[in-house]
Order: structure tokens, then C-alpha cells, then sequence
């Protein structure tokens, strides 16, 4: 049975990138996955610390960070799955701090200092692709997204994974919701009313990606 592993980078367990998490889980699920669901908030961990410990020359990490801490399960858990779901909301204009935690540490160790000689760029540490799926949920409508640098932060984040890991694709959930109800929050740049009417319309179509993202990753022959 295919193992797939779902990780929360938002604070919030049950809003947008949750919500949409729980639809890409169900999507991997409908194909047959098992599926295991992580909130990262309700870990205790840390980025990456420099300890140059998986580029030491004899090095037998294989792509799992060495340092020991709360998170190591799950990197291990991610090592030996068949995909894996990240989700983060943008603050601030970029992922979630946990999400950067997580991902220098995911990354950082599957990758080597050695240049692969026919591409020319760096060579992975795993011999087999763990197809990465990274969900983005905002508040920014998919134009002002398009007026910013963010395009090319998130290009960045999946050119990395997809350098590490063999394989990643990215879906972008806009215009979300900040709260249910705009009234009771000081929030006058934003149209309550539109943003109920999106909530209705186009998330439910997002949330059809997301199962649509879980389906395909575990279906993918790699
Ligand atoms: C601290 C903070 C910073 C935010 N910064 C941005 C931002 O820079 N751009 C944006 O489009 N939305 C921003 N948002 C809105 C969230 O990204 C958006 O509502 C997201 O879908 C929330 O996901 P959640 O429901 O999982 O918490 C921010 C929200 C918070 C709480």
C-alpha cells in the first residue's frame, strides 16, 4: 500500500491550507494511499543548524537530517513514503516559518555538494523520487499575486523540492478568507462580502485541485 504523508504548515487546524490538506488527503486516499496527517505547529523543532553534517566527506545520513529532535520521525516518515502534501499559507510574502523549517531541513540533507556531471546541477542523495506536492493558500487575489515576487519565491521553493526529491508541483489557492466573519474584525481593506461570495464559489473549486493533487501524486509511476 502506498504511504502518503500530509503535512499542515499552518497554525490553524481547521481553516483554509487545512481544509485544503484534508481534500488532497482524501484524493490520495480515494486511490487506495494510506495516509498520515501531520499538524507541524504541534511539533517542537527548529530549521536547519549548519552542522555540515550531511556533506561531511563518508557522510551515511542519506537524506535524513542528523540532528535529533521532534521532527526527525517525520523526516524519516517522509524518506520512506510514496508522496508527500506540504501546505502553507503566505505570510508576510512567504511560506510560513515552520514551513522553512521544515523544508531546509527536508532539503538541505537531500542534496549533495557534488555536481551531477550529465545536468550540471547538484546531485540528489536518494536514488528513487518522492513526487512533492506544495499547497499555497492567500489572502492575495491571483492578480495581485502576479504583481509581486512571489511567483518566483514559490518557483523557488518547488525547484528545490523538485532538485531533492525528483518531482514536485505546486497549487496556488488565492483570495482566501482571513476570517468567517469580516463584521466583527477591524478589516477595511477587505470586502467582506466579496470575500463570502469567493468562499462559496471558488474554494470549493480549490478544494477539487487539492483532491485532484492527492490522486495524481499517489498515482504517479516513479
Ligand atoms: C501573519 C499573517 C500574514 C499574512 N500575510 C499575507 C501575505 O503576505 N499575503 C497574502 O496574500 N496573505 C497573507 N495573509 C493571509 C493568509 O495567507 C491567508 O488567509 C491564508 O489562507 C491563511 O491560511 P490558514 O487559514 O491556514 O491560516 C496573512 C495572514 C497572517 C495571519
Amino acid at each position: 500500500m502506498k504511504k502518503v504523508i500530509v503535512l499542515n504548515a499552518s497554525p490553524r487546524k481547521n481553516f483554509n491550507t487545512a481544509q485544503v490538506l484534508k481534500e488532497a488527503q482524501k484524493g490520495a486516499q480515494s486511490v487506495g494511499a494510506e495516509v498520515e496527517y501531520i499538524d507541524l505547529f504541534d511539533i517542537d523543532f527548529k530549521g536547519c543548524r549548519s552542522c555540515y553534517a550531511c556533506k561531511i566527506k563518508g557522510s551515511k545520513t542519506k537524506g535524513l537530517c542528523a540532528f535529533k529532535d521532534d521532527l526527525r520521525p517525520v523526516l524519516e516518515k517522509i524518506l520512506n513514503s510514496n508522496a508527500v502534501i506540504i501546505g502553507t499559507p503566505i505570510y508576510c510574502g512567504d511560506a510560513t516559518g515552520v514551513y522553512r523549517n521544515l523544508t531546509e531541513r527536508m532539503i538541505f540533507a537531500a542534496i549533495k555538494y557534488l555536481k551531477d556531471e550529465k545536468t550540471g546541477v547538484m546531485q540528489r542523495e536518494l536514488n528513487y523520487t518522492i513526487p512533492i506536492g506544495i499547497i499555497n493558500t492567500m489572502g492575495a487575489t491571483e492578480e495581485q499575486f502576479n504583481r509581486t515576487y512571489l511567483p518566483e519565491m514559490i518557483g523557488m521553493n518547488e525547484f528545490l523540492l523538485k532538485t531533492a526529491f525528483g518531482y514536485c508541483e505546486v497549487l496556488n489557492v488565492f483570495d482566501t478568507s482571513h476570517f468567517t466573519d469580516y463584521s466583527k474584525y477591524d478589516s477595511s481593506i477587505f470586502d467582506g462580502e466579496y470575500k463570502k461570495q469567493v468562499r462559496e464559489k471558488q474554494f470549493p473549486k480549490d478544494l477539487k485541485k487539492a483532491f485532484d493533487m492527492g490522486k495524481r501524486l499517489v498515482e504517479m509511476n516513479v
